[in-house]
């Protein structure tokens, strides 16, 4: 694996790294971890890879790994967003795989023009939606699927942080706040997505119409740092999806309720290895992540018994297992790709619009 951004300080190439690494099928080697050539090799010593396999920038690393026999065989974009479209389009065309953290892109027509490139290219392109891999989230989606439901009826999701609460203050929080580096979106862009993209992957059903209200409610930020969403979904059920950067004290408190007209599920990434599941006959089940009663997608996704707690990187580490998967020439199943990331991308682009010109809801297209 070769990887563009995860510099010295970032919060997420390292969690990349790990993740790659859970399984031993997959080995970082090679980065272009900063725009700056020293931080980039600091990043490789930190990294305990060779330093000299720390570049400058992506385009040396694509023409120097090409001339190794032990060159990289993909690349993982783990950049801010705005650099995410030139350094997958850089890697697609280079010949090489490209696994790239969300939201795909950092404005709408970059994601069909990276959606473009990855089909011409023939290339493997998967999108760590992080939450898809828990082993719980895949075990409710396919209890949905089954029926335990019935008829889906309304579905809460809601991702709140409180981060961004007052000014927007160290690297991770500065170029979330700039249109230019985070794209149309900011809280939308950065969690609303994941919410989004948890809602569609968890009821398997898509949605058609959004509803929006997001508000920048720091004074003098440009983009948006509290949202409230309506959502319609396909076969008519309702939707309500909320994310905030601005609620005090909140942590990563995502969580979503289905409700069908035979029961409720409730999942939250805090407690991650059980859900709750309201039956129709009056009585509540909690699913526990050792339940004999798992399907095969939770049970595989599963890696130590019950009661030790299994959470976000080993989450993180299932994407990755299912993409080196890929790799080897298996089927995507359920990891993230060009049509989730297209999906979410339109997502956001489609709630700031509408938003900016107060137009009640709207139709979702990609
Ligand atoms: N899946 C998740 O749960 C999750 C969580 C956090 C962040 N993210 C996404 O990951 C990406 C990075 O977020 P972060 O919080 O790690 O940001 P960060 O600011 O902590 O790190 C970004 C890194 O990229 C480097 N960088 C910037 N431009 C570069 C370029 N052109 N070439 C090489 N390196 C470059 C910076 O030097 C820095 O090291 C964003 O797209 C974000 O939305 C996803």
């Amino acid at each position: 694996m070769g990887m563009v951004g995860g510099g010295p300080g970032s919060f997420i190439g390292p969690v990349h790294r790990i993740a790659a690494e859970l399984d031993r099928e997959i080995e970082l080697v090679a980065g272009a971890f900063s725009t700056d050539a020293g931080r980039s090799r600091e990043a490789a010593r930190s990294y305990r890879i060779e330093e000299d396999r720390g570049y400058a920038d992506l385009a040396q690393m694509l023409a120097a790994e090409k001339q190794r026999d032990d060159g990289i065989d993909f690349v993982a974009v783990v950049t801010p967003n705005h650099n995410h479209l030139p350094s997958a389009r850089a890697a697609l065309q280079a010949g090489l795989p490209v696994i790239c953290d969300k939201p795909m892109t950092a404005t709408m027509a970059q994601a069909r023009e990276l959606a473009y490139v990855a089909r011409e290219a023939q290339m493997p392109f998967a999108l760590t939606f992080t939450y898809t891999g828990y082993p719980l989230v895949r075990e409710m989606r396919d209890r949905i699927a089954a029926g335990a439901l019935g008829q889906l009826r309304k579905v809460v999701v809601e991702y709140p942080q409180g981060w961004l609460a007052g000014e927007a203050e160290g690297k991770q929080a500065e170029w979330r706040v700039d249109p230019e580096l985070a794209g149309a979106g900011g809280c939308i862009g950065d969690i609303g997505v994941h919410a989004f993209n948890l809602a569609e992957f968890v009821t398997g059903t898509r949605v058609n119409q959004v509803m929006p209200d997001l508000a920048a409610v720091v004074p003098g930020r440009r983009l948006d740092d509290d949202c409230t969403v309506l959502l319609r979904f396909d076969g008519g059920m309702r939707g309500v999806l909320l994310a905030s950067q601005i609620e005090l004290g909140e942590l990563n408190g995502l969580r979503i309720r289905v409700y069908g007209a035979d029961g409720g599920m409730a999942w939250r990434q805090e407690e991650p290895n059980s859900f709750i599941w309201h039956k129709a006959d009056g009585t509540t089940e909690i699913v526990r992540a050792a339940d004999a009663s798992l399907g095969a997608a939770a049970t595989a996704m599963t890696r130590i018994p019950g009661g030790h707690p299994e959470g976000y990187l080993e989450a993180f580490a299932n994407l990755y297992r299912d993409f080196a998967g890929v790799l080897r020439g298996k089927a995507a199943n359920m990891l993230p790709g060009l049509d989730e990331g297209l999906r979410s991308m339109a997502f956001i682009d489609t709630c700031v619009r509408a938003n900016a010109e107060d137009a009640g809801w709207t139709e979702l297209k990609i």
